[in-house]
C-alpha cells in the first residue's frame, strides 16, 4: 500500500465560524489503482487530495505514506519522502516562468539532489506530443501544453502516486480524453496509481475505484 488514511477529519475557522469540510474519511491507495474522486463544488476534494499529498494537515486521523507514519517525520524528511514517493498535478500547475519547459520537468530530479534524469525527460515529452515545444517557456505554449508538461513533471520521478486535481478542468474535450487516455496508458504500463478529483462524470468513470464525496463524506460510487 502506498498511502492509507484513517479517519481523517478536517474544518477550516474562520473568525468565530467554523466549516467542517469533511469527517472521518478513509482510504486506502494500493500500487496501481486509479482512483476518482467526483463531487460538487465546495465538497472538499481539493481539501482531500491535499491532505493526502501531506502538503495540508488533517485536524485528526492518521496518515501512512509508503508504510510511515507522516506524524514521526521530521519537514524535511517528509519533503525528501513526498518528492520521491508523490507527483502532484495542480489545475493551475504552477510551470516556473522564467524556465522552459524542458527545465521545469527536470525542477523535480534537482530538487532530489542530482543533475536532471535527461533521458527520461526527453523520453516523456515525446509520448506526450511536447517534444519539439521543450525549449518554449510556459508564455509560449498552449493551456492543454502547459498543463501536459506538468504531468510529465509530476512523472519525472516515477512517483509510485500521482495526484491530479481536476486535471482537465481547463481543457477543450479533445485535449482532455488526450490527457484522460495518458493517465490510463501510465497507469497501466508502469503500475502508477492515480487519484484523480473531477466535476466530470467521463473523467470520473475510468476509476477503477470511484468515490463520492459529498456532505464531509466519501462513498463509493458505481454512478459513473
Ligand atoms: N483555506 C481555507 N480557509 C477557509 N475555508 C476554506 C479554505 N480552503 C477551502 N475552504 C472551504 O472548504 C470547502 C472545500 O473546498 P475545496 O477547495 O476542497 O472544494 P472542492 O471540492 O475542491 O471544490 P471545487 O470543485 O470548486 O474545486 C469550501 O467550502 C471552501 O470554501
Ligand atoms: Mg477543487
Amino acid at each position: 500500500m502506498i498511502l492509507e488514511a484513517k479517519k481523517i477529519s478536517k474544518s477550516f475557522r474562520n473568525g468565530e465560524k467554523t466549516l467542517s469540510v469533511f469527517q472521518n474519511i478513509s482510504i486506502e491507495i494500493d500500487s496501481g489503482n486509479l482512483i476518482t474522486i467526483m463531487g460538487p463544488s465546495g465538497a472538499g476534494k481539493s481539501t482531500l487530495l491535499n491532505i493526502l499529498g501531506t502538503l495540508d494537515k488533517p485536524d485528526s486521523g492518521t496518515l501512512m505514506l509508503d508504510g510511515k507514519s507522516i506524524d514521526s517525520l521530521s519537514n524535511n524528511e517528509l519533503a525528501q519522502l513526498r518528492n520521491v514517493v508523490l507527483g502532484f498535478v495542480f489545475q493551475f500547475h504552477h510551470l516556473l516562468p522564467e524556465f522552459t519547459a524542458y527545465e521545469n520537468v527536470l525542477i523535480p530530479n534537482q530538487i532530489a539532489g542530482n543533475d536532471g534524469d535527461h533521458h527520461k525527460a526527453n523520453e516523456l515529452l515525446d509520448y506526450i506530443g511536447l517534444i519539439d515545444r521543450k525549449d518554449h517557456f510556459p508564455s509560449q505554449l498552449s493551456g492543454g501544453e502547459r498543463l501536459r508538461v506538468a504531468v510529465v513533471r509530476a512523472l519525472m520521478n516515477e512517483p509510485k502516486l500521482v495526484l491530479a486535481d481536476e486535471p482537465t478542468g481547463n481543457l477543450d474535450l479533445g485535449n482532455a480524453n488526450r490527457l484522460v487516455d495518458l493517465f490510463k496508458k501510465i497507469n497501466a504500463d508502469f503500475n502508477q496509481a492515480f487519484v484523480i478529483t473531477t466535476h466530470n462524470p467521463e473523467v470520473a468513470s475510468i476509476g477503477k475505484t470511484k468515490y463520492y464525496l459529498e456532505n464531509g463524506s466519501l462513498s463509493l460510487t458505481d454512478k459513473f
